[in-house]
């Protein structure tokens, strides 16, 4: 039990550091927050015009969720890493250190998912980037990627990697709520290489 507790705690903590808002301000580029769609991830930073950030904020807050989940696994096992990719879903969606008003996840699911079953990772990887290059719409990527990784991961790993696979869509789906709004109006902003500040 004091492993399952840790866990959660320890992905809890990784989760939560907000490397799009670290990164952005370090660069001297203000508040990501007041930004684009205001979301702290890497969809958003792309839209200061800084590829280079958007890139190392995809990669951070990725490499956060698999690190949670790997140390995890090789200190406690396969629930413990569970736990630890739910808990690091948690961190970086309600940090506390941002009032807990965090980021949409998709980034840190995806790290997660390769980390604890890589080919359901790579798949939802892959569908995200089949979906980015068809629509050119990263939400949309997002919502269809981790809409059906709960499949996936029933397919590839099971019971646990599906309960888990399902924690995180919701979790997704429910922080994209304006996004999904805005996807049925037909209003949802396309992914652009150049800078733009409105959303
Ligand atoms: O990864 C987040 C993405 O799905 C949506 O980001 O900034 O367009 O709301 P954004």
């Amino acid at each position: 039990m004091f492993e399952i507790i840790a866990s959660s705690v320890l992905g809890y903590l990784l989760g939560s550091i907000p490397f799009g808002l670290v990164l952005t301000r370090l660069a001297g580029l203000g508040d990501i927050r007041k930004i684009g769609s205001g979301n702290i991830g890497a969809t958003n930073v792309l839209r200061t015009g800084n590829k280079p950030l958007a890139l190392a904020t995809l990669l951070l807050d990725s490499g956060k969720g698999a690190i949670a989940a790997l140390l995890a696994l090789a200190w406690a096992g396969p629930e413990a890493a569970a736990v630890a990719a739910g808990g690091a879903m948690l961190g970086h969606t309600f940090p506390v250190w941002l009032g807990f008003k965090g980021g949409k996840g998709v980034a840190t699911a995806l790290g997660v998912l390769l980390a604890i079953s890589w080919p359901v990772g790579i798949i939802a990887c892959l569908t995200w980037l089949a979906m980015a290059l068809l629509f050119r719409i990263s939400s949309l990527s997002a919502l269809t990627a981790l809409g059906l990784s709960p499949l996936v991961g029933w397919y590839f790993g099971g019971g646990l990697v599906a309960g888990l696979c399902l924690f995180i869509a919701v979790l997704v789906f429910i922080r994209h709520d304006a996004n999904i709004r805005r996807l049925l109006k037909g209003e949802e902003p396309k992914i652009t290489l150049s800078k733009k500040t409105a959303a």
